[in-house]
């Protein structure tokens, strides 16, 4: 791959736009509008510049870097690109509309990707105007940090198009795990419904936030406890994944915890938002209750 596009500017798609121009592709940057495109390159700048300023990256190599990154005003453009990678919000609809908008430019051989946590593949490649050419690509947040790459392939995609995203995500010095395309996945399949039980552990007042994810943090060895993992993914991100396992399973264990969908509703999304079980307007997380 030497031309990879990324539509959607968020979280997920300037972590996946840095990683990829790190390492020597060419990306195009979309959102729902240029200037949203462009805000996506100024955060992909701050994170560059940090590292520049902690000495983990040359001055002259984060500019060629920022330099490999295009914000572009619409897919028009990426009729070059090689790979188009959807990293739009969990909503099956929003995808949907980004897939068909896609086709339109999509090259001959090139291939389409979702960063979807939990959508079925399968499902959405019927979007696209070849489903032998769409696959799953998941990645982990924060992607230029986390060494793991889902990869995904539908009922109809080619074991070339599953070849060629496996070399390019190793390309980018990631290690794969190859899923089956059922709900969730491998990881969101085994990390959502540790986060779902402790949200209820926490509404069930077992114990508070501090003391749930110290437990998970010094008892499990995990860097983050669960509760500011899921701030950390977004609790509306969260929500949605819960919601797509529920209701491709209808299994009951899958049922989102009442508090997390009183969360969303209040609009405390987690950090992107300022408060979710933490309070991050101070800088540093401080527990809500
Ligand atoms: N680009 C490149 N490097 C970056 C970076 C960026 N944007 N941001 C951070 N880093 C690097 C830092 O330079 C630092 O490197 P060194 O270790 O070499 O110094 C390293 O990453 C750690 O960064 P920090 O020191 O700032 O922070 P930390 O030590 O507190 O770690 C963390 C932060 C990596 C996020 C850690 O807390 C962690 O691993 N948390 C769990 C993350 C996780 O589980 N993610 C998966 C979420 S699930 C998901 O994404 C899938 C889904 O579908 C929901």
């Amino acid at each position: 791959m030497r031309n990879v596009a990324v539509i959607g500017a968020g979280q997920m798609g300037t972590g996946i736009a840095q990683t990829v121009a790190w390492h020597g592709m060419k990306v195009m940057l979309a959102d729902v509008d240029l200037d949203r495109a462009e805000a996506g390159k100024a955060n992909i700048e701050k994170a560059v510049t940090r590292l520049v300023g902690r000495g983990k990256l040359e001055a002259d190599e984060a500019e060629a870097l920022l330099g490999r990154i295009t914000p572009v005003p619409d897919y028009a453009p990426m009729e070059a690109a090689d790979l188009i990678i959807e990293a739009a919000t969990e909503k099956e609809e929003i995808k949907q509309a980004i897939f068909e908008g896609a086709s339109r430019v999509l090259g001959q051989g090139a291939i389409m990707a979702s960063n979807t946590s939990s959508i079925p593949i399968t499902r959405m490649a019927n979007h696209s105007p070849d489903p032998k050419r769409f696959i799953g690509l998941h990645f982990f947040n924060p992607v230029p940090v986390m060494g793991l790459i889902e990869v995904i392939p539908g009922l109809a995609t080619s074991q070339e198009t599953t070849d060629a995203v496996i070399a390019f995500a190793r390309g980018l010095g990631k290690e794969v795990v190859l899923s089956q395309d059922e709900p969730g996945f491998v990881v969101n399949r085994i990390l959502l419904p540790m986060i779902n039980e402790a949200v209820f552990v926490l509404g069930q007042s077992t114990a508070g936030i501090e003391d749930i994810d110290k437990g998970c943090r010094l008892g499990l060895n995990h860097p983050m406890g669960p509760l500011q993992l899921a701030d950390f993914v977004g609790l509306d991100t969260c929500l949605d994944i819960l919601m797509v396992l529920y209701k491709t399973t209808r299994d009951s264990k899958y049922r989102p915890a009442p508090l997390l969908v009183k969360y969303v509703e209040a609009g405390w999304l987690g950090r992107k938002t300022g408060r979710g079980f933490y309070d991050y307007t101070g800088g540093a997380p401080v527990p809500t209750r």
